[in-house]
């Protein structure tokens, strides 16, 4: 393709039908914002030098959301309508060579491989553009792609305003466009008004270019569930749905075994490597990437984390923001968060919680423990109950375990506390003081025993009663 192109991606309506505060291109589908998906394709497609974005319901959130620098933004500020949308960034965008191929951010469907097409179907058209249309089983909501002469696309009629034998066509259009930029400006103006909704349509611009004597052809396209136009909260569970089995579809086909798929939940910018398990009712979420041969547990929650390959998650584990490196052990039912970091091979047992932790290599704690703000060192073994005091109240305060330690069951430590190497801490003691490598530590009350203390107490009771 010699001539560039300019995306234009629609994201400033509201959504009315959406029935939310929120604007519509601001919900998410597959982990991410609608306008995220549409952003990530036109990536795929065009420099985002090229890539536009009209937004005016949140537009500031709208911006944020499109995180990519280099991508331009148009203001609109009342939406009139999706003709109106370009309307107002003709100044930015005219000046622009090649095509201009428009995009409703409520798509998150869309392939790349799509618009490429469309650039081809253009290329090798001698009319004024192409759009995308479909055949759907159910049209409703959409506008009707009516026929003219030689197959040609006479006009688009929305649903609001087609006559029963207009709303009987099943080919949709489905909001995708690629025309020639210097046709398409030159006529943009020529749309009016003249709608029960009052609105500026972009899809008038069929009938205006054709009746400037140029002619716009339909690409159809196969597969209808692409190019689904989000409107409603059933469209987005639906969309949610296509866009998660797509990509668990792909992590198959690459080596993943997802058992039991139709239960689990895996974000689109997740990466799993091969033969990693992944069980029934896991979600994996965020920017969560996760090596070869792991075990993800059923019913696991992990988001926003790093997994070495060889590393075993346990069921009903939770893991946000941390690290695990190779053939790490957490869970079942362990909680990791805030920065924590399980070093290789160490074990993170049941109903442990480690927050901005790191847990060095070969280290235990296998159950029932909190340790927060802390360093363990390799090797060391937390016992049963051992609980770090990290919170005075007002501040937090770090403890550090060297390495080979011994820390005993049910062990308080009240930090700041440095722990040597080697150290032994009795179990059941109140640590309030750093212990040296090596050294036994014990903080508790001495145990007495007295012989024969109960028997005497029954006899008492006995001769009382
Ligand atoms: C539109 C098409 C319809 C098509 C359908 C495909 C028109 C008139 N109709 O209808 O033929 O079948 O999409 O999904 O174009 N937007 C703006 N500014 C505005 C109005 C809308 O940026 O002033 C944006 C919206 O945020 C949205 C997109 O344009 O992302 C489409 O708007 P929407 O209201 O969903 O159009 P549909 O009624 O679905
Ligand atoms: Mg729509």
């Amino acid at each position: 393709m010699d001539k560039p192109v300019t995306i234009v991606i629609l994201a400033a309506g509201l959504g009315t039908r959406m029935k939310s505060r929120k604007a519509k291109v601001l919900h998410q589908a597959g982990g991410k914002t609608l306008v995220e998906h549409v952003v990530a394709t036109a990536l795929q497609v065009a420099p985002p030098e090229r890539i536009f974005v009209v937004v005016g319901h949140q537009a500031e959130e709208v911006r944020r959301a499109v995180s990519t620098p280099g991508i331009g933004f148009i203001e609109q500020k009342e939406q009139k309508g999706t003709g109106h949308a370009l309307m107002v960034g003709r100044s930015v965008l005219s000046g622009l060579d090649g095509y201009l191929m428009i995009v409703y951010g409520d798509g998150p469907l869309l392939r790349a491989a799509t618009l490429e097409h469309m650039l081809q179907a253009a290329a090798s058209s001698d009319g004024a553009g192409v759009l995308l249309s479909a055949e759907m089983s159910d049209p409703t909501g959409y506008g009707r792609v009516i026929r003219g002469d030689g197959g040609r696309v006479a006009a688009i009629v929305e649903q609001k305003a087609g006559t029963p034998e207009q709303l009987e066509v099943r080919e949709a259009n489905m909001g995708i466009y690629c025309y020639r930029a210097d046709l398409f400006w030159k006529y943009i103006d020529s749309i009016r008004p003249d709608n029960a909704a009052n609105e500026f349509y972009l899809t008038d611009m069929v009938e205006i270019l054709n009746r400037a004597g140029h002619f716009v052809e339909a690409v159809k396209i196969d597969d209808p569930t692409e190019v689904l136009g989000i409107n409603n909260r059933l469209e987005l569970a639906e969309a949610d749905r296509l866009l998660r089995t797509r990509k668990l579809r792909e992590l198959m086909v690459d080596g993943v075994t997802i058992e039991k798929p139709e239960t689990v939940t895996v974000d689109m910018d997740v990466r799993i490597g091969m033969d990693t398990v992944v069980s029934p009712f896991a979600q994996i979420l965020g920017r969560t990437t996760i090596g070869e041969a792991c075990r993800i547990g059923a019913g696991a929650i992990v988001s926003d984390s790093e997994l070495g390959d060889e590393v075993d998650v346990g069921p009903f584990t939770l893991i946000h923001s941390s690290r695990l490196d190779r053939g790490a052990q957490v869970g079942p039912f362990a909680r990791l968060r805030m920065d924590s970091h399980v070093e290789p091979g160490a074990h993170i047992g049941n109903f442990v919680e480690l927050k901005k932790t790191r847990m060095g290599a070969g280290a235990k704690a296998n159950h029932l423990a909190y340790l927060g703000d802390s360093h363990i060192g390799a090797r060391t073994n937390i016992g049963a109950g051992a609980i770090t005091c990290n919170y005075d109240g007002s501040r937090k305060h770090p403890t550090r375990i060297g390495e080979g330690a011994f820390v005993g069951s049910n062990t308080t430590l009240v930090a700041p506390l440095e722990i040597g190497d080697g150290a032994y801490l009795g179990a059941g003691s109140v640590i309030t003081e750093d212990v040296p490598a090596n050294a036994l530590a014990i903080g508790r009350a001495r145990q007495t025993v007295k012989p024969e203390w109960a028997s005497k107490k029954r006899a008492l009771r006995k001769q009382s009663g």
